[in-house]
């Protein structure tokens, strides 16, 4: 399953995880993030509606502020509507999803307890939903096979602040909770995930040529235009979420080491910032990654 703050890397992800035969996405969950959970949980919708999964995943609204402190938000990167102002139907009556009137940490549990040491939970937004999932149910999280999670920074720059990655700062304490759990976690942070680019190159050569929804939907969420002008506010776009999927998918994309992880809770110049950590439980840190390997994957499934 998959938690998210659909934004456009997000969309990307779930395309990517919907499209990969090698997974079964059983549930999506939102969580307030890049824009607030509303508009999260919409485009959820939205996008799994350009999808149109056989499975009718279930789907749940969560967290829509963090543990602690105020949303941080990111419209400036994902557009106000989080998908880039992408207009996609939402068709009355064909829903491609299951709604789960509980919520999202609610799901969470009962999936892990329905599919105990099968459930992988990818979370490629805020740790909210799974912080507060801890704290009502230890022993449910517990069953859960594995944990993947894209956020921090370990030995590169933040990308909020110079110390901080946009899901860690968004909610610390909940980062603090979920790196500190002792679950099976491999952490996806911008040291890998940054150098996975969609350039104006691959957009010319591989993602245009395919002529299907899913690359119109690409070209249309990223504000791609041309190779001379480029995207709508930058000059690439990076795969930060569809990263964290690929792990799952491929695990031999990536190289790993195993690390404790502290999180900066205290307001300040290192809020939110991940630090390398003497005690506390290691997790699985992605420090390498094959590029090209998973430019590839991606680009293979968006056919
Ligand atoms: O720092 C990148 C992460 O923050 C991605 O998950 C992106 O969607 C934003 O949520
Ligand atoms: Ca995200």
């Amino acid at each position: 399953m998959i938690d998210c703050d659909v934004g456009v890397d997000d969309a990307l992800a779930l395309i990517l995880a919907f499209h990969s035969p090698e997974l079964k996405v059983e549930a999506v969950t939102g969580v307030n993030g890049n824009v607030p959970l509303e508009q999260v949980f919409g485009n959820i919708q939205k996008v799994l509606s350009l999808i149109q999964p056989k499975n009718r995943p279930i789907i749940a609204k969560g967290a829509d502020k963090p543990l602690k402190g105020n949303s941080v938000y990111a419209h400036s990167v994902h557009g106000k509507d989080g998908l880039g102002g992408t207009q996609i139907d939402l068709r009355e009556g064909e829903p491609w999803w299951q709604l789960f009137t509980g919520r999202a940490d609610e799901l969470i549990t009962k999936m892990a307890r329905q599919y105990p040491d099968e459930m992988t939970l990818i979370a490629i937004g805020p740790l909210t939903n799974l912080a507060l999932a801890l704290q009502r149910d230890r022993e449910g999280m517990e069953k859960l096979k594995a944990v993947v999670i894209m956020g921090g920074a370990v030995r590169v720059k933040g990308n909020v602040t110079p110390h901080a990655e946009f899901n860690i700062y968004s909610d610390p304490l909940a980062a603090k909770i979920v790196l500190g759990s002792e679950l099976p976690i491999t952490l996806v942070p911008l040291d890998v995930t940054q150098q996975i680019a969609l350039t104006p190159q691959w957009m010319e050569k591989r993602v245009k040529p395919i002529h299907n929804s899913f690359s119109r939907f690409i070209i249309e969420v990223t504000g791609y235009h041309s190779p001379t002008c480029q995207f709508r506010n930058k000059e690439l776009i990076h795969l930060h979420d569809p990263l964290a999927v690929g792990v799952v998918i491929d695990p031999s994309l990536l190289s790993t080491e195993k690390l404790s992880i502290d999180v900066e809770t205290q307001e300040g110049e290192h809020y939110g910032k991940i630090s390398e950590t003497e005690e506390g439980p290691k997790i699985d840190v992605c420090l390498g990654v094959n590029t090209k390997g998973f430019l590839e994957l991606f680009v293979s499934r968006l056919g």
